[in-house]
């Protein structure tokens, strides 16, 4: 239990008040009178669907945006939060899923950036900064060099960074929205481990994440929202699985994964010898008409290599791409998809929204094809089948003409799953399809995977959640260092046998 609950005298201490706080956009009320308190010394987790206004709340309280109504009390005082800068004064900090920092910098520079401590002599004091900095990441355990450049460093280890920073910049509040998407399993439990200890050292945490297992491991308090408002906040004693999904989307939803028919006979892909150098091996594949085919193993095992060398993101040293059993040459993107072979990448926000763009050309745009009568376009139609992805997948928008940018992060990710499913692709890879889209969403998109599947094509998934990836799969290759180390048909997938083989076990 954190201090701040067990304090018998009844002096709560809250890091955080919200009072009131609304905030709207034009025409969309982003929050709507939010209130509710953060006690310091815990670990408080936001959790609601893809737009609810988790990340504009954490702007307002970070001072990138401002609300138009209500009060923000931080220790107990009254403030005005205008800009990031004012926050940190007061000890908040945000660490960003799309994190900032200057590639050419050293870590030791970039820990010292904007108050580099001089020597007696005036000058920087380098040394200083190097050995100071040095000092912090053997304390984390981080086995690299203050002077080696940023643009050098994993992902993984720059969050870390960042969040070291900002804890020796005494930051006492710290925000996170959605830091484990882009980890590893390790990388996420080193993760976790640094938010234990900062919270044991009495700092508040504010953690949002749209995967429940994280939330009932990290939280003390958890506070639901839906459609801007507060729909519950409290210890997490008083959260278990089905209340919170419940609260999270306002409806009963039958969280068993869709029936899918049993594939064909007919081999749609047929992968044969696939290598590139050290990242994999000898890998073959066979996929069939119908089929729903899902791609396990620990993040690392050269899964999303694999598929994008196949697709013809990437290269690939050796291999055989059979299509429908003739031979195809996949040498760029474009070849894959006229082979009939379209990858939706995990990375979908950098590859696949176009800001500036409307819900309806985003998902559109690349299927026009499907809309022309003669030379015109039939508006009608295209207008309706956007139209349908856009309710199916319950994008959260006034309407099909909104622009992508206003849209939240878990909405954009629905945009660019839309497009490639709507362009009917014989077979369609989805890398992590469901990452950062909400509880209730989730089921939407597996029933379009099912349609698609039950209409023809033949689908690759791979998932790092296991319960989606043996819910949806008739069967599963397990990845391992490169190779694939075991196939599982629908009656012995599970997660000892996944993860026995994906650990290099039998
Ligand atoms: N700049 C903007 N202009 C217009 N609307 C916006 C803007 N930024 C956010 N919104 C809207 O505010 C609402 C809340 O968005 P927010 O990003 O806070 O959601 P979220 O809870 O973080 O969702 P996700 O889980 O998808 O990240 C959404 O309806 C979004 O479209
Ligand atoms: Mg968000």
């Amino acid at each position: 239990m954190p201090q701040a609950i067990s304090d018998s005298m009844g002096s709560i201490e809250y890091a955080l008040q919200l009072r009131h706080i609304s905030k709207t956009y034009p025409g969309v009320k982003a929050l709507d009178d939010v209130s509710f308190d953060v006690m310091k010394g815990t670990v408080h987790s936001i959790i609601g669907e893809n737009g609810a206004g988790k990340s504009t709340l954490m702007k307002i309280i970070n001072g990138m945006e401002a609300a138009n109504q209500g009060e923000i009390l931080v220790y107990g005082r009254k403030e005005e939060i205008t800009s990031p800068k004012t926050a940190k004064n007061l000890g908040i900090a945000m660490i960003f899923q799309e994190l900032v920092y200057v590639p050419n910098l050293t870590v030791g520079e970039n820990f010292f950036i904007g108050k580099h401590p001089k020597g007696k002599n005036g000058f920087i004091d380098w040394k200083h900064i190097y050995a100071e900095a040095q000092k912090r990441l053997d304390t984390e355990g981080l086995a690299f060099s203050s002077r080696k450049v940023m643009s050098e460093i994993p992902i993984s280890d720059i969050q870390l960074l960042e969040i070291i920073k900002a804890t020796t910049e005494n930051a006492s509040i710290i925000i996170m929205d959605e830091p484990t998407s882009s980890l590893t399993n390790h990388e996420t439990l080193r993760l976790f481990e640094k938010i234990k200890r900062m919270r044991d050292e009495g700092r508040t945490i504010l953690y949002i994440s749209h995967k429940m297992d994280e939330i009932f491991e990290l939280s003390d308090c958890i506070t639901v929202m839906r459609d801007g408002k507060t729909i519950r906040t409290g210890p997490v004693a008083e959260f278990d699985r089905d209340n919170i999904i419940r609260m999270i989307v306002g409806r009963e939803i039958a969280s068993v994964y869709p029936a899918v028919k049993p594939p064909e006979k007919e081999i749609v892909l047929d992968v044969q010898g696939l290598c590139r150098g050290k990242t994999f091996q000898d890998v073959n594949i066979k996929l069939y008409k119908g089929e729903i085919l899902g791609i396990a193993g620990l993040v690392g095992a050269g899964r999303t290599e694999i598929v994008q060398a196949i697709c013809g993101l990437d290269l690939r040293d050796k291999g055989d791409i059979f299509v429908e059993g003739r031979q195809v040459k996949i040498t760029d993107v474009q070849s894959g998809i006229r082979a009939g072979i379209t990858l939706a990448t995990e990375d979908r926000r950098k590859f696949g929204v176009v800001m500036g763009f409307s819900i309806k050309h985003n998902i559109t745009l690349p299927n026009l094809y499907q809309f022309l009568r003669f030379i015109f376009i039939d508006k009608r139609h295209e207008r309706t089948e956007a139209q349908k992805y856009f309710e199916k997948m319950r994008i959260k928008a006034i309407s099909l003409n909104t622009e992508a940018y206003t849209l939240s992060g878990g909405n954009q990710q629905k945009l660019v799953l839309a497009k490639w499913m709507m362009s009917k692709p014989k077979i369609l890879i989805l890398d992590e399809p469901t990452r950062g889209i909400d509880v209730g969403a989730k089921y939407e998109i597996y029933e379009l995977m099912r349609d698609m599947a039950e209409s023809g094509a033949a689908i690759i998934m791979i998932s790092s959640e296991l319960p989606e990836l043996i819910g949806m799969s008739h069967r599963v290759y397990v990845v391992a260092e490169g190779r694939i180390a075991g196939e599982l048909p629908k009656e012995a997938v599970s997660q000892v046998n996944i993860m026995n083989l994906a650990t290099g076990g039998k």
